[in-house]
C-alpha cells in the first residue's frame, strides 16, 4: 500500500516566510495536539456543536481494530458460497475511500456511485450468483444510494437469489436504512461511529467494510495510520500535517483559491479524487474556500502554468514545478490529509465539518421529480446543433449564437477574472469516459482552472464548493440521452428522470446564484461527444 515515509516538501518560493510564521503560530496555539485529543472549540463557537459530534477519527486506527476480525469473517463465509464480487452503493464519503484503498491494492470492486442507467445496467449485468452489494450510507436517506438498494433487491430476487443474503449495509446507528435493513433481515448490518462525518470515514466501516469484503489489506491501512497518527498529534514546526495546512492557508491568504493536484507517481490510484472531496467540501462555504483543480498529471495545463490564484501540490515525488509534494503510504495519507483540511479550516475562519449547501441542489431534483415538466429556461433548447442541443442559463449568451462552438466562445467570454470553469458530465463515468478528455482541452483553450465531474458524484464533493465557495465558477454540464432506462422498485420515477432531475436541478441552483451555465445535451451520446470535441477545437486558444 505504499512504502515511503509520511512527509510534506514544500519548495520556497515568496509564500515560505508567511508560511512558517502561520506554522509558528499554530505550534504555539498546541492545534495539533489539541486536534488529537478531539478539542471541538478549535473553529470558533459557531463550529463548536458540530465539531463536538465529528472528531473521533482522529483514533480510529485504534477504535476500527476490531472491524478487522468482523470483515474477515463475512469474507469468509462469502468466499465459502462462491460470493466473490463485491458491489459498492455508496455516494462521496461513502465510496471515494474504499474506491481508492481497493484501486491502490489492485483487487476489483464495483463502485456505483451513478444515476446513468446504463452505468447500473451494466453493474446488474455482472455475476449476480457471486455478488453481494455493500450499500453504504451513512444518513441512510440518500436517494442514489436507496435506488441501488431497490434495483439490485429487485434484481437478486429475479433471478432467483435471496436477495436479503447478498445484502450488507453500513451506517449509522438508528438511520432509515439500519431499520430497512432490520426488517428485511439483510445479511449484516455494520453501525459506523456516528461521531465521524462523511469525508472523514476513510478508515471506518465505510472504508474498511467494502475495501476488505474485497480483499483489500485493511489491517495495513491503520497500522500506517497508527505510525503517522504519532506525527501528526505533535506541536512541532516539522508536524507535516501543519506544514500543509500553513502552506495552503498562507497561499489563500495571498488570492490562491485554487489547489491543482496532480499525481507524480504516488503509486496510489484516485488519492487526489478523494483528496478533491475532502477538500472542496470542508472548506468551500461562506463565500471563500479552497477548489480543488485534480489534473491529470504534472505537465497537464492548469498544473504546470497555475498561476497566482493556484497553489500545486503534487502526490508522490517532487516535480520540478511542484510548490508542495505529500508522500506517505495510503493509511498514513488519509490522515494527514484530514488533520491538515482541518487546520486549514480553521484558518480560514470556517467550519470543515458542516455541508451548508449541498441541500440546495437536492431540494431542487426532488421537486423537478415532482413536477418533471416545469416551465422555463430548461424546457426548450436555445438552439440544436446536429445530435447536441444547447442550454444556456444566465444572460451570458448573445444574440447570433447558431452552433455549439458559438456557445463555448459566448460562455468562456463571460469568464470573470479568477474564476474557473466546471465541466459537469451526467454521464456514464465508464462507457462515456473519453468525456473527461474535455478538462485539458478546455483548460487549454480558456486559459481558466478547470474542473471535472461526474454528475452526480461531484454533487458530494466539490458541488458544495461550487454553490457556497467563492463565487467565480463557470458550469458546463454535458447530459446524454437515454437509451434503456431502468426503474426504481417502489419509486415513481426511473433512474434516468433522477438523473436528469439531479443535472436540472443543479443548474437551476447555480443559476440562481447569477452563475453562467451551459447545459450541452447529446441526443446521441457518442456522435454527440465527438460534435463538442470539435466544437472545443474551434474555440480559439
Ligand atoms: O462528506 C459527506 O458528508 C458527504 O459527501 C456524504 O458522504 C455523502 O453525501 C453521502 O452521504 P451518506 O453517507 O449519508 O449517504
Amino acid at each position: 500500500m505504499g512504502v515511503s515515509e509520511l512527509d510534506v516538501a514544500i519548495v520556497h518560493d515568496g509564500l515560505a516566510s508567511d508560511a512558517v510564521a502561520l506554522v509558528d503560530r499554530l505550534v504555539d496555539e498546541r492545534v495539533a495536539s489539541q486536534l488529537a485529543a478531539q478539542d471541538p472549540t478549535l473553529w470558533g463557537p459557531a463550529a463548536q456543536p458540530e465539531a463536538s459530534i465529528r472528531l473521533s477519527w482522529t483514533t480510529l486506527h485504534e477504535t476500527s481494530r476490531p472491524l478487522l476480525a468482523e470483515v474477515e469473517a463475512l469474507a469468509a463465509e462469502l468466499r465459502a458460497e462462491g460470493i466473490d464480487r463485491v458491489v459498492l452503493a455508496g455516494m462521496g464519503g461513502s465510496s471515494l475511500a474504499p474506491e481508492v484503498i481497493c484501486a491502490t491494492a489492485g483487487v476489483p470492486l464495483v463502485v456505483l456511485d451513478t444515476t446513468d442507467p446504463g452505468q447500473v445496467a451494466d453493474a446488474l449485468a455482472g455475476d449476480l450468483r457471486r455478488t453481494v452489494i455493500v450499500v453504504s450510507s451513512k444518513s441512510g436517506t440518500t436517494v442514489e444510494t436507496d435506488s441501488h438498494r431497490r434495483i439490485f433487491e429487485s434484481a437478486f430476487a429475479q433471478d432467483g437469489i435471496d436477495a436479503a443474503s447478498r445484502i450488507v449495509v453500513v451506517t449509522d446507528p438508528g438511520s432509515p436504512l439500519a431499520e430497512t435493513a432490520g426488517e428485511a433481515g439483510y445479511r449484516k448490518v455494520f453501525l459506523a461511529d456516528p461521531n465521524v462525518g462523511g469525508r472523514y470515514s476513510a478508515l471506518t466501516a465505510f472504508g474498511l467494510v467494502p475495501a476488505g469484503l474485497a480483499g483489500a489489506d485493511i489491517a495495513a491501512l491503520l497500522d500506517d495510520a497508527a505510525e503517522a497518527a504519532r506525527v501528526l498529534a505533535v506541536d512541532g514546526a516539522d508536524n507535516p500535517a501543519l506544514r500543509l495546512a500553513a502552506a495552503l492557508g498562507a497561499a489563500h491568504s495571498v488570492g490562491a483559491e485554487k489547489v491543482v493536484l496532480a499525481d507524480t507517481g504516488s503509486g496510489i490510484t484516485g488519492f487526489a479524487d478523494w483528496a478533491e472531496q475532502l477538500i472542496a467540501e470542508s472548506t468551500g462555504k461562506e463565500g471563500t474556500g479552497l477548489l480543488p483543480v485534480v489534473v491529470e498529471n504534472a505537465d497537464a495545463p492548469g498544473f504546470a502554468d497555475a498561476g497566482e490564484d493556484a497553489t500545486p501540490v503534487a502526490l508522490g515525488p517532487a516535480t520540478g514545478s511542484a510548490r508542495i509534494t505529500t508522500t506517505g503510504p495510503l493509511g498514513g495519507l488519509f490522515l494527514l490529509w484530514e488533520y491538515a483540511t482541518a487546520v486549514a479550516g480553521r484558518l480560514l475562519g470556517i467550519n470543515p465539518f458542516d455541508q451548508p449547501d449541498v441541500e440546495a441542489a437536492k431540494k431542487a431534483a426532488r421537486a423537478l421529480l415532482d413536477n418533471p415538466s416545469p416551465t422555463g429556461p430548461t424546457t426548450a433548447p436555445n438552439v440544436v446543433d446536429g445530435p447536441v442541443e444547447v442550454y444556456a442559463s444566465g444572460n451570458w449568451m448573445s444574440a447570433g449564437v447558431a452552433s455549439v462552438a458559438d456557445a463555448l466562445r459566448a460562455f468562456l467570454a463571460a469568464a470573470p477574472e479568477h474564476g474557473y470553469l466546471a465541466v459537469q458530465a451526467y454521464l456514464d463515468r465508464i462507457d462515456d469516459a473519453s468525456t473527461s478528455l474535455l478538462r485539458a482541452e478546455l483548460a487549454r483553450r480558456s486559459g481558466l482552472q478547470t474542473t471535472f465531474g461526474w454528475g452526480p458524484r461531484f454533487l458530494h464533493s466539490t458541488g458544495q464548493y461550487h454553490k457556497g465557495g467563492h463565487q467565480n465558477g463557470m458550469f458546463l454540464q454535458v447530459t446524454g440521452a437515454v437509451v434503456e432506462d431502468l426503474d426504481v422498485p417502489g419509486r415513481p420515477y426511473t433512474l434516468g428522470e433522477l438523473q436528469r432531475a439531479q443535472a436540472l436541478g443543479d443548474g437551476q441552483v447555480l443559476a440562481e446564484r447569477k452563475r453562467p451555465v451551459l447545459r450541452l445535451h447529446l441526443l446521441d451520446r457518442l456522435a454527440g461527444l465527438a460534435h463538442v470535441v470539435k466544437a472545443v477545437q474551434e474555440v480559439r486558444g
